[in-house]
């Protein structure tokens, strides 16, 4: 199963179980937990969602890029549309609080759908950056709003640009997660950080989430889809994604 689900009291843990190939997210996962966020939405008795990843390796680490290896600019664009449409959009947007436990890797979408989150509880062990660039690509499930949005323009695009990943102690310090456990504390620390949310008043919490998104442009998120299926026309692309795949280090031309 693609995804592991677990309501308790009120609150819904969805697990992404993929964990060979780190919990890549291919187009069935996307679906999946699409419709299970969809599920939750309507389902009275969950209050409140913890998302995360099978295994300690990774909590995702990225969309699957053995899946758009050889997709062209048109292909690319409607990759990144899909996705923020059926899963990244509707996880911020979800009007019951949804809290991302971390830990390892959370590269590329995986960030992305961590920063998605209404909050981000992580391991010590967490590895988080948006690797793109790296690949030839550009953040194409919103990574280049909610980054900046979440720890400001000049380490955003640090990040974005140098491609880099930034330990747990440093996406704490700047802001991109809440709250930094030991691993073996993280299911726990997820739990008890989406329980203190819960005892709140239902209606209020659907209405602070409506009230922070009300003051953020979706502007951003159309340009970025145009960039990121832009991306895929260029050499840069083909031979990022096919360095990965052959796991080799790519030879930009031009570099
Ligand atoms: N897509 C597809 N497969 C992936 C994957 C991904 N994003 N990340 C890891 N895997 C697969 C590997 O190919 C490998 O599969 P095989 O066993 O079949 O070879 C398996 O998962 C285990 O991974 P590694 O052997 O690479 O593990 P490692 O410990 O050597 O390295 C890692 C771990 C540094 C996270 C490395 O896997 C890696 O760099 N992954 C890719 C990270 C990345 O670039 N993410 C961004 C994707 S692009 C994106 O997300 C675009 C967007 O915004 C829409």
């Amino acid at each position: 199963m693609l995804l592991l689900s677990d309501l308790q009291d009120g609150l819904l843990t969805l697990t992404i179980n993929r964990p060979e190939a780190l919990n890549a997210l291919n187009s069935e996962v996307i679906q999946t937990l699409s419709d299970a966020i969809d599920a939750a939405a309507a389902n009275a008795d969950v209050r409140a969602i913890v998302l995360t990843g099978a295994g300690e390796k990774a909590f995702v680490a990225g969309a699957d890029i053995k899946e758009f290896a050889d997709f062209n600019g048109e292909q690319g664009k409607e990759l990144a549309a899909r996705g923020q449409r059926l899963l990244f959009d509707k996880v911020e947007q979800c009007r019951k609080p949804v809290v991302a436990a971390v830990s390892g890797f959370a590269l590329g979408g995986g960030l992305e759908l961590a920063m998605a989150a209404h909050v981000r509880v992580a391991s010590d062990t967490a590895r988080m950056g948006l690797p793109e660039v790296s690949l030839g690509v550009i953040p194409g499930y919103g990574g280049t709003q909610r980054l900046p949005q979440l720890i400001g323009k000049g380490k955003a695009m640090e990040l974005i640009l140098t491609a880099r990943m930034m330990k747990a102690d440093e996406a704490l310090a700047c802001g991109l997660v809440n709250q930094v456990v030991p691993l073996a504390e993280l299911p726990a620390a997820a739990e008890a950080m989406a329980r203190s949310i819960m005892k709140n008043a239902p209606t209020a919490l659907a209405t602070a989430l409506d009230a922070v998104l009300a003051g953020y442009s979706r502007e951003g998120f159309a340009a970025e889809i145009e960039s990121f299926g832009a991306q895929f026309e260029t050499e840069d692309f083909k031979e990022g994604t096919q360095a990965f795949i052959a796991k080799r280090k790519p030879q930009f031309p031009g570099r």
